[in-house]
């Protein structure tokens, strides 16, 4: 049996604007999403989903079906794994059945990156069963056409930061680097109970900036320098200047239309009880907020969320991305 972990994220600035080509910084979580996966002597494959945050789901595909692309390919939570299955047997034929397990205790739809931390450890336990030479590149490639199934137009930041861990300064065009700091002080998340998808959310977005170039130009700009200054406080600890620039980085959400009352709720809450800033996390329009405290503030401004109605995760930032291991 092989098992693969990868983990949930948190955008921490650029979320949106990183679609376009801007710059964006994602740190790993220490939420997880397992796949087990093992060969079978049917001529199946066998999906199955068990986790506290997935409803529990159960789906078989014959292996003829699946490699002459006879499935559905319309947005449901199956399809984006049946055609990385597809496109791993284009060059990988399959030729015994397969049972996948596929466990999670990551929130879904909420910006957390549960989906693409699916594709991930689903792409990372295929490659492994079939004793595939493989790097971390061929994970994110994976990954990466299942996140496009599911959500059109991905910049690419959720698979990467998945599979990498650790925090990541992200463009979509020339790729990530990896930041070596610890991030020592508390980020809480605070999370909504509307649920929303990520591409309806990008749509919007992206119609806004057809609709008004002249004017978000200058708010992709502004994002590009705000994760430049971000980088440098993060370097240099300084979380007061972090959580300005949170904030801020919040106003330019709000302006491009992907906030709402009940994240704003959550917001100002948190930044009332103390956060050094607070900002939405993803891709808004419900979803998760992440507020930046202080070892002293976490249990008022966790407080001061749920006071709110909005619902608090403890999670830490972590330095694992996608990992991989067999068993006999
Ligand atoms: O799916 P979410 O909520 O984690 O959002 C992903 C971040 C976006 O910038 C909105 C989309 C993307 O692909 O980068």
């Amino acid at each position: 049996m092989v098992f693969a972990f990868a983990p949930a994220k948190v955008i921490l600035f650029g979320e949106h604007f990183v679609v376009e080509d801007r710059l964006a910084i994602a740190a790993a979580l220490d939420l997880k999403v397992i796949v087990k996966a093992s060969f079978n002597d049917t001529n199946y494959i066998k999906i199955q989903t068990a986790s506290q945050n997935i409803a529990s789901l159960n789906i078989k595909i014959s292996i003829d079906n699946l490699i002459s692309g006879k499935f559905d390919y319309a947005n449901n939570f199956f399809s984006p794994l049946f055609l990385i299955l597809y496109n791993f047997s284009k060059s990988y034929p399959i030729k015994y059945g397969i049972d996948f397990l596929i466990e999670s205790n990551i929130p879904i739809g909420v910006g957390l990156g549960s989906s693409a931390a699916t594709f991930v450890a689903f792409s990372a336990a295929l490659l492994k069963l079939f004793n595939y030479k493989f790097n971390l590149n061929d994970i994110v490639n994976l990954a990466s056409q299942g996140e496009s199934l599911a959500h059109g137009k991905p910049s690419g930041i959720d698979p990467t930061i998945s599979t990498f861990g650790r925090i990541i300064v992200y463009r979509r065009s020339q790729g990530f680097h990896s930041l070596e700091e610890e991030f020592s002080k508390p980020i809480i998340i605070g999370i909504s109970n509307v649920t929303r998808s990520t591409a309806e959310m990008v749509n919007k977005v992206l119609n806004l900036k057809k609709k008004h170039p002249y004017i978000l130009d200058l708010l992709y700009e502004t994002n590009d320098r705000i994760v430049n200054e971000a980088i440098d406080a993060i370097k240099s600890k300084n979380f007061i200047k972090l959580g300005d620039l949170m904030n801020i980085a919040h106003g330019l959400l709000s302006s491009i239309g992907v906030s709402n009352f009940h994240i704003e709720n959550m917001i100002y809450a948190a930044r009332n009880a103390g956060a050094y800033g607070a900002k939405i996390t993803g891709a808004g329009g419900g979803g998760a907020i992440i507020a930046l405290c202080d070892e002293n503030n976490i249990e008022d401004v966790s407080n001061a969320i749920l006071s709110v109605g909005g619902k608090v995760i403890h999670s830490k930032i972590s330095n694992s991305g996608v990992e991989v291991y067999e068993d006999e």
